[in-house]
C-alpha cells in the first residue's frame, strides 16, 4: 500500500491521515438541515457494516465527540449476516445498535407500487436503490427519534442520487433533525480511509490495492459501480456478476414460469401462492439460473453526471415483463397508449428522490385504478438470458377469440363495416395530402 498523503503535517502514529478537526477540514453547512459542528451530540448512523460507514462510526466519535447509535436495515441484501454487522458496530463503539427487517414493508409499500407503475428508469433500471432509500431514511427518522438522537449520518458520497433521496426524505419527515454526510465532506481518499481503518482497528475486507466495486443490493436487484465500469469502452468482466449466471453458462433447456397477479400484485409463481417477499426471492432464483436480468446502463443522474452501472435484476425482469403484458391485455388501446406516459413520470419522480412529493400519490391513484383489473396469469419462457411471454390468461382480457377469428360473430365486429371506417379515419390525412402535394407530378 502506498503511503497516504497526510493532510495535517504532524500526525502521531495513532491519528494517521485522519483529517483533523481543523477549521480547514470542517464541513461548512450549506443547507439549513445540515448540522453545525456544535449541534452534533448523539448521532443515528445508517450503518451497513462496510468500510465507509465503519470508518464513519469511529470518525464521528472523534470529530464531534458524539455518541453513535447505529441502524442497519434489511431490505433483502443476499447473504448479509446482520448479527455480525451489529457486533462490528458495538466493537467500534456504538452505544446502541438496531437492525430492522423491513423486507415486508419494502415489498408491499415500495416494490408493489413500482410494479403497478411498470417502473423503469432510462433503458432498464428498475429502481431498486431508488425505492429503498426513502424507506431507509424514513426508518432512520423513526429510530433517531426513538433513541433521542439530534443528527442522522449517512455514508453517501456527493456524486450520487442517494444523498438526494436520503436527505430530502429526512428534511421532509423530520425538520427538527440535522444531517451529516462525512464521506461527502471529510476529503479522505480510498487509501487514507484504509489507513484510518487500520489505525483504528476497523477490519478491512480483501486487498487494499484492488478497490472493490461499489455495490448496492436488495430484494429487487443489485448494482455495481466503479473500477473498469467507469471505462465505457470496457466490456463487462465476469467477476462483476455475483447474482446472475452468465447467459452462455445458463442451462441449455429453457424453463417456463407462470406469474399470477391479483389487482396488479404478484401472488403466485407456477400456481403456488407465496408471500410477497418469498415470491420475489424465488423469482430472483429462477431468473438468476437462466441468466436473466443483466443490464449495462448509462444513466443520467439527477446531480448532472452520466454514470455507467451494471445491474443484475432477475426478479424485476420477470415480474415487470409479466405485469406489463397482463396490464396491456386487460387495457383498451386508449388506456394502453396513455399509461406509459404516467409510468415514466412515476419512475422519474422516484429516481429523482421525490418519493414524498404529492404528485406521486396522484399518480398512484391512477395506477391503483388501472390495476384493479390486472388479474390473471402470464407464462414466460426463460432461456439463456432472454424472457419471452408465451401464455396469457385473464378474465378481464379485452379479447375475444371469436371476434378475432369469425368476422360476423356477435355483431360487435363486422368486416363489412371496415371500409366505411377507413374512409372516415383517413379523411383529414387524405385532404391534407392533397393540399400539400397539389403540384406533385404535374
Ligand atoms: N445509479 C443507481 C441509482 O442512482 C444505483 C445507485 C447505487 N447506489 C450505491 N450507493 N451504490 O439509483
Amino acid at each position: 500500500m502506498s503511503d497516504a498523503p497526510t493532510p495535517a503535517a504532524h500526525t502521531s502514529a495513532h491519528t494517521i491521515p485522519l483529517p483533523q478537526a481543523t477549521e480547514r477540514m470542517r464541513a461548512q453547512a450549506t443547507a439549513s438541515y445540515e448540522a453545525d459542528h456544535d449541534e452534533v451530540n448523539r448521532v443515528l448512523l445508517l450503518y451497513s457494516g462496510g468500510l465507509d460507514t465503519s470508518v464513519m462510526l469511529k470518525w464521528i466519535q472523534e470529530e464531534y465527540d458524539a455518541e453513535i447509535v447505529t441502524l442497519t436495515v434489511n431490505l433483502g441484501q443476499p447473504g448479509e449476516d446482520y448479527e455480525v454487522v451489529e457486533g462490528k458496530a458495538r466493537m467500534l463503539g456504538a452505544v446502541e445498535t438496531f437492525t430492522v427487517d423491513a423486507r415486508e414493508e419494502f415489498a408491499r409499500d415500495y416494490i408493489v407500487p413500482a410494479i403497478k407503475a411498470n417502473a423503469i428508469y432510462g433503458s432498464g433500471y428498475p429502481l431498486f436503490t431508488a425505492l429503498g432509500r426513502p424507506l431507509i431514511a424514513k426508518l432512520a427518522v423513526e429510530y433517531a427519534r426513538r433513541a433521542g438522537c439530534d443528527t442522522i449520518a449517512h455514508g453517501c458520497t456527493g456524486k450520487g442520487n442517494d444523498q438526494v433521496r436520503i436527505e430530502s426524505t429526512i428534511a421532509t419527515l423530520a425538520p427538527e433533525l440535522k444531517i451529516i454526510a462525512p464521506v461527502r465532506s471529510w476529503a479522505m481518499g480510498r487509501d487514507e480511509e484504509i489507513a484510518y481503518a487500520r489505525a483504528h482497528g476497523i477490519p478491512v475486507k480483501g486487498g487494499t490495492e484492488a478497490a472493490p466495486y461499489s455495490i448496492d443490493d436488495n430484494l429487487w436487484g443489485r448494482s455495481s459501480e466503479g473500477k473498469w465500469i467507469e471505462d465505457l469502452s470496457h466490456a463487462p468482466t465476469d467477476d462483476v456478476f455475483q447474482l446472475v449466471t452468465r447467459p452462455e453458462e445458463a442451462p441449455d433447456e429453457p424453463e417456463v414460469v407462470t406469474v399470477t397477479f391479483e389487482e396488479g400484485v404478484p401472488v403466485a409463481l407456477n400456481g403456488e401462492r407465496l408471500g410477497l417477499v418469498e415470491l420475489l426471492e424465488r423469482a430472483a432464483e429462477i431468473g438468476m439460473r437462466h441468466g436473466v436480468g443483466i443490464v449495462d446502463h448509462i444513466e443520467d443522474r439527477i446531480v448532472g453526471l452520466k454514470v455507467r452501472d451494471i445491474y443484475e435484476v432477475p426478479a424485476a425482469t420477470i415480474i415487470l415483463t409479466a405485469h406489463q403484458e397482463l396490464e396491456r391485455l386487460v387495457g383498451t388501446i386508449h388506456q394502453n397508449q396513455f399509461k406509459p406516459q404516467l409510468d415514466r413520470q412515476w419512475a422519474y419522480l422516484v429516481y429523482a428522490g421525490l418519493w414524498w412529493e404529492p404528485l406521486r400519490e396522484d399518480l398512484d391513484a391512477y395506477m391503483e385504478s388501472v390495476n384493479r383489473r390486472v388479474s390473471g396469469t402470464i407464462g414466460l419462457k426463460l432461456y439463456k438470458g432472454s424472457v419471452r411471454v408465451v401464455t396469457r390468461e385473464s378474465a378481464n382480457a379485452v379479447y375475444d377469440a371469436q371476434l378475432a377469428t369469425f368476422a360476423e360473430s356477435g355483431g360487435l365486429f363486422s368486416q363489412q363495416a371496415s371500409p366505411g371506417f377507413i374512409e372516415l379515419w383517413s379523411l383529414q390525412s387524405r385532404m391534407a395530402w392533397r393540399l400539400h402535394h397539389v403540384d406533385d407530378g404535374q
